[in-house]
């Protein structure tokens, strides 16, 4: 078994893409309101930035609503909204002096108008800074993104922008909204769900996944660091062969 301290050869991974799941199943085991298990959430998440950036994970990817949670009851989605502005107001001068780069992928415009105003200034606030990316997938969905992709690519087609010969993968993905971003090395869900729910459906072609029954308000280090392990204890092959990776390395 690996230990956060042990000299390992296999590297951190890069971008750490997270699927936050069972805030509300926390709350119910414990006759809560879901909000209180958002609002637990919510600490979890400055606890993963934390783990982050102290270990040097340059890239952390929080899937935080989802295009489909949209259909969650009213009371529960303008919850959950007016907890995410609170999320910016008490965390965002904190990120800012850590030299982190606000970000978020979505359907920002399908947001109430008090969130999309905190987050313009979030963004603006912390363009500059370089030692790490916090993203924030809000009212995200991979099959939108990929469709808006293409709708995009269609359009630079006809105005000349673009050369049909000229698509492959690089370009294209340079319409999605990750365009800054690279792909994610390894992806958690919490809350014990096996599957990827419209998460970074392009992205995770190659990624390393990772599922864990521990509910996302009680993911903290030492759940982090056994993610990080099983990670670092698997072999990345691309389609090759072991022997060909190993003889690179
Ligand atoms: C994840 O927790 C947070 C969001 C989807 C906003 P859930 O609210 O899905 O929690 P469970 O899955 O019901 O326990
Ligand atoms: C995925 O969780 C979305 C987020 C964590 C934001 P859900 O709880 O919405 O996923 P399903 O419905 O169980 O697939
Ligand atoms: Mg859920």
């Amino acid at each position: 078994m690996l230990s956060p301290n042990s000299d390992q050869s296999n590297a951190l991974p890069t971008h750490v893409a997270i699927i936050m799941d069972g805030n509300g199943r926390w709350a119910k085991k414990r006759f809560m309101p879901r909000l209180e298990g958002h609002r637990q959430g919510a600490k979890s998440v400055r606890r993963a930035v934390e783990f982050c950036r102290k270990n040097g994970v340059k890239f952390l990817t929080l899937y935080a609503f989802s295009t489909e949670n949209w259909q969650r009851p009213e009371s529960e989605v303008s919850g959950l909204m007016k907890l995410l502005s609170q999320f910016i107001d008490s965390e965002i001068d904190e990120i800012h002096k850590n030299d982190i780069r606000f970000n978020i992928v979505g359907e920002t415009k399908q947001l109430p108008a008090f969130v999309k105003n905190k987050i313009e200034r979030a963004l603006a606030k912390t363009s500059e800074n370089q030692t790490m990316v916090l993203t924030v997938a809000l009212s995200y969905g991979g099959r939108q993104e990929i469709i808006s992709a293409a709708l995009k690519v269609h359009q630079a087609l006809l105005s000349g922008c673009l050369k049909k010969e000229d698509i492959n993968e690089r370009v294209f993905s340079s319409y999605l909204n990750t365009v800054d971003l690279p792909d994610p090395d390894l992806l958690i869900r919490t809350g014990g769900e096996i599957r990827i729910s419209n998460f970074l459906l392009w992205q995770l072609a190659y990624t390393e996944l990772y599922f864990t029954d521990v509910l996302w308000p009680d993911f903290d280090e030492n759940s982090f660091w056994q993610a990080i392990e099983e990670f670092r204890s698997r072999q990345r092959r691309y389609g090759k062969i072991s022997e060909q990776i190993q003889s690179k390395s």
